[in-house]
C-alpha cells in the first residue's frame, strides 16, 4: 500500500478542495492518505478583511492537521499545492518547504514521487509558473515530478498537463475527475515504486 501525503495552504478554500479529490483519487486506489493543511501566517486583521478567507480558516482549518516535515519522511508520494501568488506559490506553502532542510540533507526526499496542483482567478494569471515554482523544490529534493501530462482521458479533457489547476471556487466536473485521476495515478506508481527499491 502507498503512503501519500497531500499537504496544501488554501485561504478561500478553491485549492483545500482540490486537495481533496487528489487525496480521494488516491484512496480508492488503496492509498494510505495524510490530508494535511500547511499553517496559517497571515495576521488575523488580514483574514478578517476577506469573507471568504476569515470563513475558511473559522470554519475548514480546524477539521485539517497541520502539516509536518515527519509527513514528507513518511510518505512515499507528496501532492503539494498553493493558490497562485503573483505568479508564485504562497509564503504560507514556501514557511513550510524552507522548513525541510534537514529532510534534503540527509537524502530522505531522494526518488519520492511529487506532483503539484495550484488555484488561479483568472486563467492565464500564473497557474502554470506556480506549479513550475513549486515543482522546483522538488528537483532540489532529487525528487521523482510526476506531473499530469495528458496520460489519461480525465486528464486530457483538463487539459491541465503541468499540475491540476482551478479557477476560484467550487471545482468543475472536469477538474474532479482529473485531481481524482492524479491522485490515483500518484498512489499507483508510488506503490510500484516503493515495491521496487532502488539500489544505492
Ligand atoms: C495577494 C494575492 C495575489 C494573487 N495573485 C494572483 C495572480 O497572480 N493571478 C491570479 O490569477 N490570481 C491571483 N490571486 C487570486 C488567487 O490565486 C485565487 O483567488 C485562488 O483561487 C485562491 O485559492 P484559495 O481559494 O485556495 O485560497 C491572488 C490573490 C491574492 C490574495
Amino acid at each position: 500500500m502507498a503512503k501519500i501525503a497531500v499537504i496544501y495552504y488554501s485561504a478561500t478554500g478553491t485549492v483545500h478542495k482540490i486537495a481533496e479529490q487528489i487525496a480521494k483519487g488516491a484512496e480508492d486506489a488503496g492509498a494510505e492518505v495524510r490530508f494535511r493543511r500547511v499553517p496559517e501566517l497571515a495576521p488575523a486583521e488580514a483574514i478578517a478583511s476577506n469573507e471568504g478567507w476569515q470563513q475558511h480558516v473559522t470554519e475548514v482549518n480546524p477539521h485539517v492537521q497541520e502539516a509536518t516535515i515527519d509527513d514528507l519522511d513518511w510518505a512515499d508520494g507528496f501532492a503539494i499545492g498553493s493558490p497562485t501568488r503573483f505568479g508564485l506559490p504562497t509564503s504560507q506553502l514556501k514557511q513550510f518547504l524552507d522548513t525541510t532542510g534537514g529532510l534534503w540533507a540527509e537524502g530522505k526526499l531522494v526518488g519520492k514521487l511529487a506532483t503539484a496542483f495550484t488555484s488561479a482567478s483568472t486563467a492565464h494569471g500564473g497557474l502554470e509558473s506556480t506549479v513550475l515554482a513549486i515543482s522546483n523544490t522538488f528537483y532540489h529534493w532529487g525528487a521523482l515530478i510526476l506531473p499530469p501530462g495528458y496520460s489519461t482521458p480525465e486528464l486530457y479533457a483538463a487539459g491541465t498537463p503541468y499540475g491540476i489547476t482551478q479557477h476560484t471556487g467550487d471545482l468543475t466536473e472536469g477538474t474532479t475527475a482529473a485531481a481524482n485521476a492524479q491522485g490515483k495515478r500518484l498512489a499507483e506508481y508510488a506503490a510500484k515504486l516503493a515495491g521496487a527499491p532502488v539500489s544505492a
